[in-house]
């Protein structure tokens, strides 16, 4: 079986390695949406590391879709040009880069400052983020599923080897797959394969607008780890059908905002029974399914990760925490320190993405400014 420092392909995509940086929105982006110099300067960070793929934020592929702020938007052509020269800076780094593409629905913080109406599968109140979306016309499903097939055709012409699209973490897909958020009567709601359809319209969309020859992949939740969210036997419903479809690899995940300690990033990653949280429900999509599977979710160690490769559990591993600490981790780890990585799982990142200079490990920070202090 592999191990990490083993290459893999997916859809002609040569990946060195079998390690992947897991979308991370670093509040790096432009007002607007563009890349800027710093986020460039980032991924060319993570090329220089050695990390097989990287993924990047969460782009919104409409306005009304943008989740934060400073966030990469991929909704307008007048993105390109600023992309353009991501990719090329990651690629002359011998690194390989897709682009994460979503809708927030009703997650999209910007439309609640902006105190406008944002959109869902059903007017369901969300507790956590305080409102009810507005209930999507069939109409208004049509023009989302278009303008992420022509999201997805910005993110080729941007020079990114491959796009991937956002279908976990209670945003619109995942919202229009939960039964708890999902009440719809019509074909878009009811049992699994209606409330499937309209991540399988935009896979279709997607995959006409980009060609058979662009790898399509998805990050989609195992579970949604909330009362009446989706079930670990929805989930393999869909994985299975996304295979057939022709999806070129699937990334698990698992959890939405409002599951708390169970969500996607979970906290006190500690002992190695702590790591890859998500492996024994992504394991189970393995079985059924014959794309390569990513796995994300609380990889720490380098024993942990080559171990789940050697057994096949999964073809490659993701990580995002411990990479905003350590761009560099996977090189640390294939010149033979195979000490774990250092981040601690605190969380304290996503508040720091929130601030002025974007995302940072504000653990690493204290730690630089103790030892500054020492010497002095
Ligand atoms: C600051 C931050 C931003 C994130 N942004 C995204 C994102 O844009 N898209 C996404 O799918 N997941 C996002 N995630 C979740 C990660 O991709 C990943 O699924 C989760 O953190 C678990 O992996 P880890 O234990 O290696 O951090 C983000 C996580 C963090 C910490």
């Amino acid at each position: 079986m592999a191990e990490l420092f083993d290459e893999i392909e997916i859809n002609g995509m040569a990946l060195k390695n079998r390690s992947v940086r897991s979308a991370t929105w670093t509040g790096m982006a432009k007002k607007d949406g563009r890349c800027s110099t710093k986020l460039t300067k980032l991924m060319g960070n993570l090329a220089r590391g050695e990390v097989g793929l990287i993924i990047t934020g969460f782009a919104y592929v409409m306005p009304n879709g943008q989740a934060l702020n400073n966030q990469l938007g991929i909704h307008d052509d007048a993105m390109i040009p600023s992309l353009l020269k991501l990719t090329k800076r990651v690629h002359a780094a011998n690194g390989k880069i897709a682009m994460q593409i979503v809708h927030a629905g009703v997650q999209s913080v910007m439309r609640q400052r902006r105190n406008q109406p944002a959109w869902g599968p059903s007017a369901v109140y969300d507790p956590l983020f305080r409102r009810t979306p507005k209930a999507m016309t069939q109409r208004e499903i049509k023009e989302t599923v278009h303008t992420f097939a022509r999201a997805a055709d910005r993110v080729k012409r941007a020079g990114f080897d491959a796009v991937e699209l956002h279908g976990a973490h209670g945003y619109l897909v995942s919202q229009f797959l939960s039964p708890a958020r999902n009440r719809r009567t019509d074909k878009y709601g009811g049992p699994v394969e209606n409330r499937a359809r309209f991540l399988f319209e935009i896979y279709r969309a997607v995959r006409k607008s980009v060609g058979r020859d662009f790898p399509v992949l998805i990050k989609l939740n195992t579970k949604d780890f909330v009362r009446g969210g989706l079930t670990q036997r929805d989930a393999l419903f869909v994985a299975k059908r996304l295979a057939e479809m022709g999806i070129d690899a699937i990334e698990m995940s698992g959890g939405i905002p409002a599951a708390g300690d169970l969500g996607p990033a979970r906290p006190k990653i500690r002992k190695a029974s702590d790591e890859a949280y998500f492996l024994p429900l992504a394991k189970k999509i393995k079985k059924v399914v014959s794309v390569p599977i990513i796995l994300v979710g609380g990889l720490r160690s380098f024993k942990a990760a080559n171990d789940i490769l050697k057994t096949g559990a999964a073809d490659l591993i993701s990580m995002s925490r411990p990479l905003i600490r350590e761009p560099g981790l996977i090189r640390r780890w294939k010149k033979g320190d195979r000490k774990k990585a250092k981040c601690i799982s605190c969380n304290q990142c996503f508040g720091a993405a929130r601030g002025p200079e974007g995302v940072y490990c504000v653990v690493e920070r204290l730690a630089k400014t103790r030892r500054k202090g020492n010497r002095l």
